[in-house]
């Protein structure tokens, strides 16, 4: 990025740089004020983590790209993945993008509206006018969420509406609330130690699917007694069916039986795919092979990606009651 080496260059802190720049941000019709990378001048760490995201790479993504060549109307595919402001068409699908494509679901196509910024705090700043705005809180930011969130097309599934659908949103969860995670950092512009000057926000790295650790919260394991069956019962623990894209994503899950001394008993598996999904706010019940002698079940699930395994999220022990 052009930016980040003109920054380094000239070697000083990202909160000083912020200060220091004496070029305030105009939406114009000019394609360099449009882009990441011109907020991102500022808005250094939010910039990094965002560059970080799928958000991110939403376009220039190879699966992506791979569709879009076999696609007779390739425009149709656009909207969601290199869109203009949201904001604009909130709750609707969002207008295509024409500039900085390769930029996915860029800075502008969240926080600008005609020619504001909206915000979670609407901080003054003489870079740009700044409008605080419901649709950057917790619970209001499910709105823009959903404006892409919502639709089964090609591969996609409406995650948005299952997660309503389920109550959810009732229940005080949040898309934000799990895919964002809270940060400290400095506001930018900020000219002293960025550590002593820290706000609360939300990290723009969004965690996903290929967090290996935040997969796993996806599953929540007990076992129990069912009559004289011991089952092994798998919650929901995402705000939505899992896996969310059909056809490209599943999980296998492998439950082994084991004795005192960890021998291994016997073993079952269930495959949680587009066929057969964990529904919002489903338990599936897994019947366990009798053994006797059995006192603990070892799961291992595993993520697999377009055939291909990328992980295993969950190996864990669990204790026959
Ligand atoms: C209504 C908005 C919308 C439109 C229009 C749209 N997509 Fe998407 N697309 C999404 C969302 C949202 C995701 C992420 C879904 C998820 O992970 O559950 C996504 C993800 C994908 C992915 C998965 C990328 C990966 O590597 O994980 C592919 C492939 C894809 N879309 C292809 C297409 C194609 C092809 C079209 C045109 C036919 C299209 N999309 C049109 C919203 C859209
Ligand atoms: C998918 C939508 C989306 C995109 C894309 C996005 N943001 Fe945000 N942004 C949000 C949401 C939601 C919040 C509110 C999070 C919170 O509670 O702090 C937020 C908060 C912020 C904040 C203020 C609070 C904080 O965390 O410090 C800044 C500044 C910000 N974003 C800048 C950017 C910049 C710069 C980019 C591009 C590099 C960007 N955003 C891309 C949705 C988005
Ligand atoms: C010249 C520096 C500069 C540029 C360029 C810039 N900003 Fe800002 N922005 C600031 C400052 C300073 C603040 C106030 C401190 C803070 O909130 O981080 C701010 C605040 C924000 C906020 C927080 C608003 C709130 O609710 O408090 C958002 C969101 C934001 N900017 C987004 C953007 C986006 C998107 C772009 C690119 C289109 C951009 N900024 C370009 C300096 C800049
Ligand atoms: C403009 C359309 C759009 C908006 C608005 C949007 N998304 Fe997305 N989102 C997408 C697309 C497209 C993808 C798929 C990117 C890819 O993998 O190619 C995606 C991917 C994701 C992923 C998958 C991350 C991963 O690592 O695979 C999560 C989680 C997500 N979005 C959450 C959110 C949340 C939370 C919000 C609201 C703050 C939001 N999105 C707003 C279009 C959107
Ligand atoms: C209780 C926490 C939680 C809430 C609330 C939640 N999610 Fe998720 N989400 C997860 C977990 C865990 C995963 C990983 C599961 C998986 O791999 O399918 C996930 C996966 C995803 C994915 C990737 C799906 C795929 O197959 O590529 C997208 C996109 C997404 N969430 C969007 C959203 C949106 C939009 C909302 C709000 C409507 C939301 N999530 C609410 C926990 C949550």
């Amino acid at each position: 990025m052009y930016w980040q080496a003109a920054l380094l260059m000239i070697g000083c802190t990202s909160a000083i740089c912020a200060a220091g720049s004496n070029a305030p941000y105009q939406r114009g019709d000019d394609a360099a004020s449009n882009s990441a990378a011109s907020c991102g001048s500022c808005h250094i760490d939010v910039h990094a983590e965002w560059q970080d995201s799928a958000h991110a790479r939403a376009f220039v993504d190879p699966v992506f790209q791979a569709q879009l060549a076999t696609r007779a109307e390739p425009e149709h595919c656009v909207p969601c993945h290199a869109p203009g402001p949201v904001l604009e068409r909130l709750g609707q699908m969002p207008h295509a993008r024409k500039d900085h494509r390769e930029e996915g679901i860029h800075c502008i196509a969240c926080h600008q509206s005609d020619t504001d910024i909206h915000g979670p705090n609407g901080s003054a700043t003489s870079a740009h006018t700044t409008v605080k705005d419901a649709a950057f809180t917790r619970r209001g930011s499910f709105g823009l969420c959903r404006s892409c969130h919502d639709m089964k097309i090609a591969d996609v599934l409406p995650l948005s509406r299952e997660f309503e659908k389920a109550g959810l949103l009732e229940q005080d969860a949040s898309c934000i609330g799990c895919h964002m995670e809270t940060t400290y950092r400095a506001p930018a512009g900020i000219r002293v130690d960025p550590a002593s000057q820290t706000r609360r926000g939300r990290s723009h790295r969004l965690l996903g699917p290929g967090d290996a650790e935040f997969c796993s919260s996806a599953f929540l394991l007990r076992v129990e007694w069912r009559g004289n069956q011991r089952v092994l019962i798998i919650a929901n623990g995402a705000g939505h069916g899992v896996p969310g894209l059909a056809r490209l994503r599943s999980f296998l899950l492998l439950a082994t039986l084991v004795d005192r001394a960890g021998r291994k008993l016997a073993d079952c598996s269930l495959t949680i795919s587009s066929d057969d999904r964990l529904l919002a706010t489903e338990e599936r019940h897994l019947p366990l092979p009798m053994a006797n002698s059995a006192v603990s079940v070892i799961v291992r699930v595993e993520h697999w990606f377009l055939g291909k395994k990328l992980a295993t999220v969950i190996d864990q022990t669990l204790e026959i009651p």
